[in-house]
């Protein structure tokens, strides 16, 4: 595997996944993370987050997805990871990063990473309910204030039967701050022999020949970055087979952008969600894209799918070539 999406709660559900693995050089996703806490979860649940589940297990464009799931209890977690394969999940994966208050204090996410030992037995106790043709991975931080635990917490999973690991190079308490520590998660890919994917701060082709130089890690595993600049992975791909080609033009992306507003609109009827989720995505794409900036300005105030649906087709006519 080259390029993993990563998983992000609120940002990338099945139509985000749907739009970026058609543009094209994303080998698997993962879903935002599923609370476990004592119950076994609906069937409807696992549905609503991952409607790929009715379709094997794949986006349109046939990348593979697989389930992540958050929570402490080992049994529990076994559970639902047990009940999400029998809906079809192509693979599980196992929350150990997630730095959100409301999830830290009901001993979810990263707050595990000081108990090497649960993380043991949760693995272990998750790959038991597995049949052994459902890989299970995990995504880790590099710790809870400091990277002391992190190689005892990278063995803990991989003794507990994961056959992968993805590896955000920051502490819980780093949160966001750039930088993510790629010599760190090159520490914990030489502590461990399974297949780790470094993430954190991949927002270039630049920066995804760097983190793999810098980390040894040849899987990379690109959140943000793939948000703000769509056709990364597509650059990336292209870069691996020796090939270069010119970032996607503001012009050729809008028609993405359109359908991403018109399946939101069908999702959301005439709620504000599909303006909401388009300036969102503005927010991050005014990274790469100046012209996301004079769309989001536009759009700011507007609350009525129509009028932005109008506002969109016009910049893409005027975009278009006569
Ligand atoms: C809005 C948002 C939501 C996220 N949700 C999840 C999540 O559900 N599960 C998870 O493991 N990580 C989650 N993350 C962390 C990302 O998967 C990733 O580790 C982090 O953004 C660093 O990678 P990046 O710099 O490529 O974005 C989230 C991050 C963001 C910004």
């Amino acid at each position: 595997m080259d390029v993993a999406l990563a998983p992000m709660e609120g940002l990338v559900d099945d139509i985000m996944r749907d739009i970026l693995t058609r543009i094209g050089g994303i080998d698997l996703c993962v879903t935002e993370f599923v609370r476990v806490t004592h119950t076994l979860l609906p069937e409807k649940m696992f549905r609503r987050l991952a409607p790929e589940l009715g379709q094997g297990s794949r986006t349109r464009a046939g990348t593979l997805l697989w389930v992540q799931l958050l929570g402490a209890d080992p049994a529990c977690l076994a559970d639902n990871a047990a009940r999400a394969a029998s809906f079809g999940a192509a693979g599980l994966d196992l929350n150990f990063g997630c730095p959100a208050p409301t999830v830290n204090r009901h001993r979810g996410g990263a707050v595990l990473l000081d108990e090497p030992e649960l993380l043991h037995r949760i693995v272990r106790s998750v790959r038991r309910a597995l049949s052994s043709d459902v890989p299970l991975s995990a995504k880790m931080r590099l710790g809870l204030n400091d990277t002391s635990r992190a190689l005892e917490c990278a063995a803990a999973i991989e003794a507990g039967g994961a056959a992968s690991l993805a590896v955000h190079g920051r502490t819980k308490s780093e949160g966001y701050r750039p930088p993510a520590h790629w010599d760190w998660i090159g520490r914990v890919r030489e502590h461990v022999s399974i297949p780790v994917l470094a993430n954190g701060d991949v927002w270039t082709l630049e920066d995804y020949r760097r983190i793999r130089a810098e980390s040894g890690c040849d899987s990379v595993m690109i959140g943000r970055g793939l948000i703000s600049a769509p056709d990364l992975a597509q650059r990336i791909a292209a870069w691996r087979c020796g090939q270069t080609v010119e970032p996607m033009s503001w012009q050729a992306f809008l028609p993405w952008l359109n359908e991403f507003f018109e399946q939101c609109r069908q999702r959301g009827g005439d709620t504000p969600y599909a303006a909401a989720r388009l300036k969102q995505w503005l927010g991050l794409l005014k990274r790469q894209y100046g012209e996301a900036e004079v769309l989001f300005e536009q759009i700011r105030r507007e609350r009525d799918a129509t009028a932005i649906a109008a506002i969109l087709l016009r910049m893409q006519a005027c975009a278009d070539p006569i």
